[in-house]
């Protein structure tokens, strides 16, 4: 079982790893070798929460910055007229600096802790000053090790394609995003790209029990191992081993680069598999699925841990629309339903989620990103009439 095991962050596994081995074999030995002690049917980031007296569950929500407050009450008005037995605890992150780092008020860490997931609105960057991206604390806060972003297309909204319907988990916590950077001499420097099995081994783990649980049934891992041996190599080879306590699971991997033409080219052979892959191709290769649903206004995700996890829209805080009443809310409700699935009240986000796509597919109340003259509160009412 993952619960109670914990987890070492990326720059302490180097610690580790350079004190118990100077000698360094190659990682595709060492994968190879391995025997995994975690079961197969041990369930990765299993929803902890329980209902509390009054039958409902406590969902911390960070309502963030922007258009954050105008699609959060979208979220909270279809909640509340679907008798979605949950209720919401409003938490404030601003940043606090403490011992010279960034950090989130600790009352609103223990509001997640408590309970175990959270919904969250877009949170603003400031851009080359100021507190470093609370995206980021917040992931490394809670070990956030999956990054999980369905993009499906949507009937009524007309893109290239019409029948995408993707599904890629994304490495979160470390690869290139471990911020290990250098300067060797002056104008050259080393940005240290950081793969461990364990991490690895998680994130893996989640994306055959994911397939599992979806229907899926197919994981391809999507490298580069051709040319990061090593790294890409200790992943994809990990891969391989689980993927033999994964019977039911067909296993097969792709590179990188084959992997974003064809799906240009063609996506509908993706929509029957589920894509794993390393930190930053699960960044760049989101936002292209993301491109072939018609952006980012559609396209919900959520951010999977052992212990707690946090669903969000992929979109930013909008600053030009702001408390104009023109803010899409699709995408943050369609986290919201994944976190409701993540729960397990799986029929009230079946609800919620056709009366959404009803409404875009009537495409009468629809707002102006998508054509439309409808207001934030009028393309949710339309959706509360469907329920
Ligand atoms: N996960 C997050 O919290 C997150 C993600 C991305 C950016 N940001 C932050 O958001 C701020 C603004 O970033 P940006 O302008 O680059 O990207 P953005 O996603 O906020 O906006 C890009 C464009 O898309 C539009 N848009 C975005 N969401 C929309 C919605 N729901 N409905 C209608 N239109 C929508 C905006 O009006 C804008 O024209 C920055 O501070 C950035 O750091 C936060």
């Amino acid at each position: 079982m993952l619960a109670g095991r914990t987890f070492a962050p990326a720059r302490q596994c180097l610690r580790q790893a350079s004190r118990q081995s100077p000698v360094f074999r190659p990682a595709f030995t060492q994968a190879q070798s391995r025997t995994y002690a975690i079961a197969s049917d041990d369930k990765v980031a299993k929803f902890k929460g329980t209902k509390h007296n009054d039958g409902k569950y406590a969902v911390t929500l960070i309502e963030g910055d922007g258009i954050g407050p105008e699609i959060s009450q979208s979220v909270k008005d279809i909640f509340s007229a679907a008798n979605v037995p949950i209720k919401w605890e409003s938490v404030d992150v601003t940043p606090q600096l403490k011992d010279g780092k960034t950090v989130i008020p600790d009352e609103a860490i223990a509001s997640v802790e408590r309970n175990y997931v959270a919904l969250k609105g877009p949170l603003a960057t400031p851009v080359g000053k100021g507190h470093v991206s609370l995206n980021l604390t917040l992931r490394r806060t809670f070990n956030l090790f999956a990054n999980v972003r369905p993009c499906k297309s949507i009937a009524g909204y007309k893109t290239p394609y019409d029948n995408v319907d993707t599904v890629l988990i994304r490495e979160n916590t470390e690869g290139e995003y471990s911020g290990i950077e250098h300067v060797v001499v002056d104008g050259v420097v080393q940005s240290i790209k950081l793969i461990t099995r364990d991490a690895s081994e998680r994130v893996l783990r989640f994306a055959y029990q994911y397939a599992m649980e979806s229907g899926r049934n197919k994981v391809r891992a999507v490298h580069k191992a051709t040319i990061m041996k090593m790294s890409d190599g200790l992943f994809l080879n990990t891969a391989r081993d689980l993927s033999k306590e994964y019977p039911s699971v067909e296993f097969d991997a792709e590179l990188l680069d084959n992997t974003c033409l064809k799906m240009v080219t063609d996506p509908v052979p993706y929509n029957d598999k589920v894509l794993v892959m390393p930190n930053l191709y699960g960044d760049i290769l989101s936002d292209m699925c993301a491109g072939l649903i018609g952006g980012l206004g559609l396209t919900p995700s959520g951010n999977i841990g052992d212990e707690c996890s946090i669903f969000e829209a992929v979109h930013g805080s909008a600053p030009d629309i702001a408390g104009k009443g023109l803010a899409n809310p699709t995408a943050l409700l369609l986290s919201s339903i994944m976190m409701l699935e993540h729960m397990g009240l799986r029929e009230h986000a079946a609800k919620i989620q056709n009366a959404i796509f009803s409404v875009l597919a009537e495409g009468k109340t629809i707002t102006g990103d998508l054509g439309g003259k409808a207001k934030t509160h009028e393309y949710a009412d339309a959706v509360i009439s469907r329920l």
